[in-house]
């Protein structure tokens, strides 16, 4: 696939539920964790596809606060894979000019993987080519409910009136409340369904459903979904002809 098939009108922010790894698997009469496998495989592309293109923020789904629920074995896995593809990728990223950061709740994660996520955002905190946000043990829930234990501290510090409490000063406490919203949500693996990923700001965002599994989406399908982006109207609540107009 050549590299200079540019897409006209592009998200800043596209958020990616990768999801379908298990039934890659299954399809092939080998382990769920063989999927997960090859789903980091085509990460590394996808995330070279979207700087490429020249998005700013690419935020992925890579292990739900719900996922904790599936057998202690795939979840461990799991771990010991983020920790295997930072290490693997972490120079090219960074060489690559892009931004690594985490969300979710880092807390109940291990300490090497803890540790690992420290070193990876340290060392290219300073880049500016594009952010990849890594979403683990993230869910959309937890982000607002622990916004709102922080705007309740502030509150209660009298460092904010309760009649000040808005949108605006709400979505300040977000995690990723420096980066655009999300515009573009794209889910592969057939679910009509959000799993509780970004909400608040993906409140706006063009919603897109695969029914390609992860690992079989591909930099081709990715284009076909961005070009889909691009033919769409965003109205924000106005009109089609108020847009258009404007
Ligand atoms: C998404 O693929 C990856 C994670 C949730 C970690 P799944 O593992 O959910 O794959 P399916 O949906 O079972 O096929
Ligand atoms: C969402 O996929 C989470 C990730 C892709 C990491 P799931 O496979 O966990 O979602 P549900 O449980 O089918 O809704
Ligand atoms: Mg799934």
């Amino acid at each position: 696939m050549p590299d200079n098939v540019q897409v006209s009108i592009l998200p800043h922010h596209v958020a990616i539920v990768m999801d379908g790894n298990g039934r890659w698997a299954k399809q092939k009469n080998k382990p769920r964790t063989f999927g997960h496998q090859a789903g980091s495989r085509l990460l590394h592309e996808i995330v070279e596809e979207s700087k490429n293109q020249g998005i700013h923020v690419l935020t992925v789904f890579a292990f739900s606060s719900e996922n904790w629920k599936r057998p202690q074995q795939e979840s461990s896995f799991l771990m010991g894979l983020f920790i295997k593809v930072m290490q693997r990728e972490i120079n090219e990223l960074h060489s690559n000019h892009i931004q690594v950061r985490f969300i979710g709740d880092r807390s109940v994660l291990s300490k090497t993987l803890q540790q690992v996520i420290a070193d990876a955002e340290k060392l290219t905190a300073g880049n500016h080519k594009m952010v990849l946000q890594v979403a683990l043990s993230y869910s959309g829930q937890w982000d607002i409910a622990t916004a709102a234990r922080c705007v309740a501290e502030k509150v209660s510090g009298g460092e904010l009136a309760v009649a000040d409490v808005d949108e605006q000063h709400f979505a300040a406490e977000l995690s990723f409340a420096d980066l655009p919203d999300v515009d573009f949500f794209i889910r592969t693996g057939g679910e009509l369904r959000i799993s509780n990923f970004i909400l608040w700001q993906a409140a706006y965002a063009e919603l897109y459903f695969s029914d390609v599994l992860w690992p079989d989406f591909s930099v081709v399908e990715y284009r076909k979904a961005l070009e889909e982006f691009a033919h769409r109207q965003r109205r924000f609540g106005r009109t089609g002809e108020q847009v258009l107009a404007s």
